[in-house]
């Protein structure tokens, strides 16, 4: 019997990234003999259209029944979009919310990189690029004001709206020690980013993190406000190996790593609870301005199932195998429309692939 992998296409670009991760997971079974099950799972405004809920509760046990669930993109064009009509509960992210929390995935990996390939689609100054960066945002994520207590009322007259921001030390803690066991197997650098100049949460965040950095003392801790950090990630990315931080601040800044990168669609992800289950995502959107036309960067889709075969499967070869043929497929001048920079900065051997070409070249590269 094969691993059960739970397959959530959701909506938008979706579809097509995950179609050719699935393509590319079956030729690493080939080559290193497993087979994967998949079962299909719906989420987001798919799921409305089809049920009238972002997602059911059998859904989420379908999902608990799997050994690991690989995600597409969920949501669509929120000023166009009928599902940005329907109330803040019942849209298609309150789906993907509700299943990060149901599963426990407070932990969420986001590795960026720059590939020597990609340098020329690096937006950052050449000096920079040519340093190059490999690091791994650390970001919470069944917690903070993702989760916090909301309300939007009338006070004094006024319309007010209220988040909450609530953490307490068991929640920091436990994705604390995830960054710190990573950090191990890295530079054994852990940056913790916050905004302890203003808030009480990132002052308990820095408690505790010191707490827990006392049982590694390999590794060397620093903290980093994180409107610095914003700064410092386009003007030294080089100077970070694992990036730990809060749900709220994990959101923005995944969003710049990933995009120093070369492109949003390079930048993979893994949401992991206390066990070995995790969820498996690109960190981009739905993209819904290009969705369907089949041109959409598959990488950090693919980039996801080789996270998955490496935290869910212990598949480290496979998983190897799969981000080597991505740098091959790099290498030999392959890229989606998103990778091609300006005409000026563009070298010779690069060819722009669709969706699918991207997909079939990678599978073909495994060895
Ligand atoms: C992400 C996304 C989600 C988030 C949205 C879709 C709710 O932006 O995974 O980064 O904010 O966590
Ligand atoms: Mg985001």
């Amino acid at each position: 019997m094969g691993a059960k992998i739970g397959v959530i296409k959701g909506d938008g670009i979706g579809p097509e990234v995950v179609n050719e991760a699935l393509k590319v997971l079956d030729r690493a079974g080939e080559i290193y003999g497993f087979s994967c099950d998949y079962t299909d799972i719906l989420m987001g405004g798919c799921s409305i259209d089809a049920t009238g809920v972002p997602l059911t509760d059998e859904a989420i046990e379908t999902a608990k029944a799997q050994d690991a669930v690989l995600m597409g993109s969920i949501g669509g064009n929120t000023q166009t979009s009928p599902w940005y009509k329907l109330p803040p509960d019942r849209r298609p992210e309150a789906g993907l919310l509700k299943l990060r929390k149901s599963l426990g995935l407070f932990a969420n990996l986001r590795p960026a990189r720059l590939y020597d390939e990609l340098r020329e689609a690096c937006p950052l100054k050449e000096k920079t690029a040519t340093a190059g960066f490999d690091l791994v945002m650390v970001r919470e994520l069944t917690g903070g004001l993702y989760f916090g207590h909301r309300e939007t009322k009338v006070v004094e007259g006024k319309r007010t709206a209220i988040d909450t921001l609530t953490y307490n030390e068991d929640e920091i803690r436990r994705v604390a020690i995830k960054a710190f066991d990573i950090a191990m197997k890295r530079k054994k650098s852990v940056i913790c980013v916050d905004k302890a100049n203003v808030l009480d949460s990132s002052r308990l965040w820095r408690e505790v993190v010191s707490e827990v950095a006392k049982d590694y003392p390999d590794v060397t801790l620093s903290f980093m406000l994180v409107d610095n950090c914003a700064m410092q990630l386009v003007k030294c990315p080089s100077q970070f190996d694992v990036v730990l931080t809060e749900n709220m601040f994990g959101d923005i800044l995944s969003d710049e790593a990933s995009m120093i990168s070369g492109s949003l669609g390079m930048l993979s992800s893994a949401s992991l609870n206390e066990t070995k289950f995790g969820l498996y995502e690109p960190s981009g959107g739905s993209a819904p301005d290009i969705a369907g036309k089949g041109i959409a960067n598959p990488i950090a889709t693919i980039l996801s199932a080789a996270m998955l075969l490496r935290y869910s499967l212990d598949k480290d070869a496979a998983a190897d195998a799969i981000e080597a043929a991505v740098q091959e497929a790099l290498k030999s001048g392959a890229r989606t429309a998103d990778l091609i920079p300006d005409e000026k900065r563009r070298t010779a051997n690069i060819r722009c692939l669709n969706t699918s070409e991207m997909g079939d070249l990678i599978a073909s590269l495994i060895k």
